[in-house]
């Protein structure tokens, strides 16, 4: 149950400032907080995002969404994806639609970077299809004692490391406004910081998280390169996973600051801290963290800015849109004061944004009869 039911008109202009407010770092300027969360919609025919997917970010864009992060787009290797309908980040076809995309998103005056994603071992719920090529993770498991295609090599590492790079001077080049790493939720960079997929004795293994984030770490260095110095990149990192939702890389904050301050000294400019509800404290309470969620505690312990994300508007939490669950709306005090105590810097909203492209412009103007439940119908479409 959430425990923030709309029980009072919240929405008045004043208080709403914090959300309101513009964000500054690096190169990127953002007239607001909102950032809209990224959403794999499998609408990319052949892996080239058309007309459709150009029009779906240009509509949040224009409805005055602070940031768009794309839905996941996979980097140039063999089998980074798991499902037909993800978009590719490489080769001309799909390069010219993201050039549409952005050009589109900067032609009602949005900001907007993509997504890179490699998946690793883990296989699609949601298809059989699978890619041509093997499967590859860190030490050939999608989980703790489950197998799943091969080992990488070293090769195969420094080839994935070049291909994330490339991908973001491709980014860069096309005129987007930053790029995000997606190092979340089980897939392939989150397969190296778990003890329980990575078994590596070389480098890129060991009993520590330092150890296992060396990956990320040289993959973030390669990236920042590849971009220059005032490029901003963001990085999305979890705690949880889809393999295991009780799966913990830190379990204090000691060990989140070994694992996050070298991926910060790597080169990643913003931590963008994925929780399934944004309100649940990172730690059991500890004197004077006031509660501090994952952004929280990951902005205090490297400095760095961060992103949160969960639940923000809804009633009920994202894996339940898998499972055919409705969701209601819901205020937003918690969020807004969070906000103002500058525990983290943005906030990314997924579900509210992906089924009504008008949610940012009905908060600000404190329409809050005009918000929509999110039903897993949304899924089906790209409204
Ligand atoms: C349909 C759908 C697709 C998603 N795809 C991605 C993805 O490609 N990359 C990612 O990092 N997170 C993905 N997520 C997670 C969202 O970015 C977000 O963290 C999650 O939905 C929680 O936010 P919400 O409660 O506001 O929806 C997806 C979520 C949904 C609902």
């Amino acid at each position: 149950m959430h425990p923030f039911k709309m029980e009072h008109d919240f929405m008045t202009a004043q208080h709403l400032d914090a959300l309101f407010e513009p964000f500054r770092v690096k190169s990127l300027h953002l007239k607001n907080r909102i950032v809209m969360a990224p959403m794999t919609r499998y609408f990319a025919a052949d892996g080239v995002p058309g007309e459709n997917v150009a029009a779906y970010y240009r509509r949040r864009a224009e409805n005055e969404v602070g940031l768009i992060l794309s839905e996941g787009t996979v980097v140039n290797r063999p089998a980074a994806r798991n499902h037909p309908g993800v978009p590719f980040f490489h080769g001309e076809a799909a390069l010219d639609g993201w050039k549409r995309v952005i050009d589109e998103v900067h032609a009602v005056g949005g900001k907007m970077g993509p997504q890179f994603w490699h998946v690793g071992a883990v296989a699609s719920f949601q298809t059989e299809w699978v890619p041509a090529d093997p499967v590859e993770s860190p030490s050939g498991m999608f989980a703790p004692g489950a197998p799943r295609g091969k080992t990488m090599s070293d090769e195969a590492i420094a080839d994935t490391i070049a291909a994330f790079s490339r991908a973001a001077s491709d980014a860069k080049r096309l005129g987007f406004d930053t790029v995000e790493i997606h190092g979340a939720h089980g897939y392939l960079l989150d397969q190296f910081f778990w003890s329980g997929t990575n078994e590596r004795v070389d480098r890129f293994g060991g009993a520590t998280l330092k150890e296992r984030s060396r990956f990320a770490a040289e993959l973030v260095k390669s990236m920042r390169a590849a971009v220059g110095p005032d490029y901003p990149i963001i990085l999305r990192l979890s705690q949880w996973k889809q393999q295991d939702y009780a799966a913990r890389l830190a379990e204090t904050p000691v060990a989140m600051a070994d694992w996050l301050v070298p991926l910060v000294e790597a080169g990643a400019d913003v931590l963008h801290c994925s929780q399934r509800r944004f309100w649940e404290p990172e730690f059991p309470a500890i004197d004077g963290d006031a509660g501090l969620n994952f952004a929280g505690w990951a902005k205090k312990l490297t400095g760095a800015a961060t992103i949160s994300v969960g639940s923000v508007g809804l009633s009920g939490d994202f894996m339940g849109a898998f499972t055919g669950e409705s969701s209601t709306p819901v205020e937003l005090d918690n969020l807004i004061q969070r906000l103002e105590r500058e525990e983290f810097d943005l906030i990314a909203v997924g579900r509210a944004l992906l089924s009504d492209p008008h949610w940012v412009t009905k908060v600000h103007a404190g329409d809050t009869t005009g918000l929509q439940d999110f039903t897993a119908a949304a899924l089906g479409e790209l409204v």
